[in-house]
């Protein structure tokens, strides 16, 4: 069987976490979209490891695939597998042939467009790693694959009628000067020995033809989410979004196997809610508690709502990103958002993380519906402007006393404290969907697991 694991806000719910958890009887784990813009976190053994690409599952020695649908910078990916190494880990990584591969070039565009775009307080607040410009390429047809990195001629050939379109669009477009990231030679070279390795190593695959003989042969798979769903380019906050889809259909394209394998009788898809909100990068976010100057749209300083309580609940949720350092923004849990989430996904199941930070407070609220124009609104409008002017409406809830992590995960659900139970089932019976488990704390253990989708 398959259990996906997808982002149901705008990242960073705590999903590397989860797949370790329920990673036990996985055999391989896959990623099918992204790259190195994701962080993801798992504690194992109380050592902390954070991966931007490698899929979370090959900290306990699980195989992992990076699929078609992932853009692959191949320098951080063997940064990743080195450092992993240095820890006396053996991570198996294989990656796609049909994946495209980030280039340095990529990486400088994606500066120059957010610097452009910053001069009207455009930006997105990308991570900077190349992401979008790759998918443009992508989409261009006129990307360099991995398995095109193998044939000297293919590339050398792919790279000269790209590169020469790069460095014209830097220089005379944004009248930026170019240096060694778009020079022809230099890449060829440098990408040759990132194939090199790839193909002793031998970790290229045909991503849908491997994970369909591993699950024939009875083995079980688990499909890795980066990013979220409201940062999907497709149903999430354009412009604020990344360019790749997180949520669940992109584990068919992004891995070659059909909708059916995904989300059929024997395919479990797993929503990961944060118990509140954070935002990394720009774009409305209406239940937002107080702004982050340079991300919150319209930021003035002294002006946040509850800026004490966001600081809060930032420095208790250590929300700070795992790959750019940016303090978060945070904002109360948001019914309308997940319930656009729940059906994008076809949400089977839930894990609601960061029960103990809100742990302590006299009241916790959480966004039950949306007022515009007068009206109430259940999930959210199309438009990112109508979103933007969105007013929440909120429920209050009574808060709960901290409590001792490891002694609930270990007694189970009942032992939680009564009001974050009632705050569990009200979001529940709001998606009409059963939360698999709650997150009270960042470890391992420090999980209250009511149902694992694979047994
Ligand atoms: P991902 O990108 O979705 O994998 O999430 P990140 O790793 O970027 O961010 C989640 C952070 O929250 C990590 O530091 C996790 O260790 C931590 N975390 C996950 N679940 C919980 C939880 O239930 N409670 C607390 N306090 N921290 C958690
Ligand atoms: P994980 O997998 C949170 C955000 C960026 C920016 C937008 C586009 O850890 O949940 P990009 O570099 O992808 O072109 O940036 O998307 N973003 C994330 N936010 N968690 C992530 O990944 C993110 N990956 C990208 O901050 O707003
Ligand atoms: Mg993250």
């Amino acid at each position: 069987m398959t259990v996906t694991i997808v982002g149901s806000q705008l990242g960073d719910e705590g999903k590397g976490g989860v797949v370790d958890i329920f990673g036990d009887a996985v055999d391989v784990v896959a990623r099918y979209q992204g790259g190195d813009n994701a962080g993801h976190t798992v504690v194992h053994e109380g050592e902390e490891y954070k991966l931007s690409l490698v899929p979370s599952g090959a900290v306990r020695g699980k195989t992992g695939v990076l699929g078609n649908g992932c853009v692959v910078n191949p320098s951080t990916l063997f940064e990743e597998i080195d450092a992993l190494q240095e820890r006396g880990l053996d991570p198996d990584v294989r990656v796609a042939r049909r994946a495209h591969v980030i280039f340095p070039y990529h990486r400088v565009l994606d500066g120059i467009e957010e610097e452009a775009k910053s001069e009207d307080g455009e930006e997105v607040g990308t991570t900077g790693r190349g992401i979008g410009p790759t998918y443009e390429d992508k989409a261009g047809r006129r990307g360099i694959r991995v398995g095109d990195l193998v044939s000297e001629d293919v590339l050398r050939e792919k790279l000269e009628y790209v590169v020469p379109q790069k460095r014209a669009l830097a220089e005379d477009v944004f009248g930026v000067e170019t240096g060694e990231a778009f020079d022809i030679d230099a890449l060829h070279e440098e990408y040759r020995e990132y194939a090199e390795r790839l193909r002793e190593e031998e970790m290229l695959v045909d991503a849908g033809e491997f994970l369909a003989e591993r699950l024939e042969a009875g083995e079980e798979v688990m499909f890795e989410g980066a990013q979220g769903t409201l940062i999907d380019i497709d149903h999430g906050n354009y412009p604020y979004v990344t360019s790749s889809n997180p949520t669940a259909g992109g584990a068919s394209t992004g891995t070659g196997l059909g909708p059916g394998v995904v989300g059929g009788d024997d395919g479990e898809i797993v929503g990961i809610v944060k118990a509140y909100l954070t935002r990394v990068g720009s774009g409305p976010l209406p239940t937002e508690l107080a702004g982050v100057e340079g991300d919150t749209p319209d930021y003035t300083p002294g002006e946040g709502r509850e800026e004490e309580l966001a600081t809060y609940i930032r420095d208790e949720g250590g929300e700070y990103g795992t790959v750019t350092g940016r303090p978060r923004r945070v904002g109360w849990l948001d019914l309308a958002m997940l319930r656009h989430s729940t059906r994008a996904n076809g949400f089977t199941g839930v894990v609601i993380n960061h029960l103990d930070v809100l742990a302590g407070l006299d009241e916790v609220k959480i966004g039950r519906a949306y007022e515009l124009d007068g009206e109430e609104l259940d999930t959210i409008p199309a438009t990112t402007e109508r979103w933007a002017a969105c007013e929440p409406v909120f429920e209050t809830f009574d808060g709960w006393e901290a409590f001792d992590s490891e002694v609930v995960a270990e007694e189970g659900y009942e032992a939680l404290p009564a009001e974050a139970k009632a705050y569990v089932e009200y979001v529940e019976d709001e998606l009409g969907v059963p939360a698999y488990a709650l997150g009270v704390g960042p470890g391992r253990e420090e999980t209250v697991v009511r149902t694992n989708p694979f047994e």
